[in-house]
């Protein structure tokens, strides 16, 4: 008989390496807050799930007279400041006919905090996790808020419609080229750096948010292809604090 670890629990066993502060088994309960931008929506189902009884359901919809943005995510604040080294996971699945190509840009989950203080920025996204096409992207930003540079780290994996996808995510962020950033798909180690700036020069608290954001449709001043209708479902949401170098390998 095969045992069931669920990410949660085997986030959970790494204890004397890493405390979880954070956990939801795809509930609209237990959320700091939900983005939900015109047509779009958050929901929580049970037809669709990682780990019973239910998951987040996302949707957007695209709207040829609308100029904003696509958000529908949910929201986790304080998950990091500058000089943490944190752990962050999730699980999501794309609707069966999700259309990959001609590709765009969807985002699926993001480091995020509010910037409108500082005169050069408002809501600045750091890190962020998103699809071009069927390819996994994810980033870094780095520098100051007024001049902002970004590493992208594209085509870390594909990514097949209909199933559940594990993404973890363990960083060390850092301003003075210490720090790390590292990311599994699938429990399969595809990214990892260190010796970089993870994050902006800056001591305030980032959000961590997942969900789908349309950010193609905005970006791009339009929807490529035909899919203006597009569904993520999410479940086994976590994040934590690491206080050594904790390897998920063997989580
Ligand atoms: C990290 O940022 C610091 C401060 O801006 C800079 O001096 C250093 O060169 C950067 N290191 C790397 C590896 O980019």
């Amino acid at each position: 008989m095969q045992l069931k670890v669920t990410l949660a629990a085997a986030m959970l066993a790494l204890t004397t390496q890493a405390t979880q502060i954070f956990s939801n088994k795809g509930t609209l309960a237990g959320w700091d807050a939900t983005n939900q931008e015109h047509s779009g929506t958050v929901q929580e189902v049970t037809n669709v799930y990682y780990e019973g009884p239910t998951a987040l359901k996302m949707t957007q919809v695209y709207d040829s007279s609308y100029t904003g943005r696509y958000h529908s995510e949910v929201v986790k604040n304080n998950v990091y400041k500058r000089g943490d080294t944190g752990f962050y996971g999730f699980m999501f699945r794309l609707q069966e006919s999700w259309q990959t190509s001609p590709a765009q840009s969807y985002n699926i989950a993001q480091f995020i905090a509010d910037f409108t203080d500082t005169g050069c920025d408002d809501w600045m996204p750091s890190s962020m996790v998103w699809l071009v096409g069927d390819q996994l992207y994810t980033r870094v930003k780095y520098g100051t808020i007024c001049a902002q540079k970004i590493t992208t780290f594209p085509n870390l994996a594909t990514v097949s419609a209909g199933a559940w996808h594990k993404i973890e995510i363990q960083s060390s962020w850092k301003t003075d080229g210490t720090g790390y950033f590292k990311l599994w798909f699938d429990g399969t180690k595809v990214l990892e750096k260190y010796d970089i700036n993870t994050t902006i020069e800056d001591d305030r608290a980032f959000q961590f948010r997942v969900g789908l954001y349309a950010n193609g449709w905005h970006d791009d001043g339009g929807m490529k292809g035909t899919q203006g209708t597009r569904q993520i479902w999410y479940d086994e949401i976590a994040a934590g604090t690491v206080f050594a170098d904790a390897d998920p390998d063997q989580w």
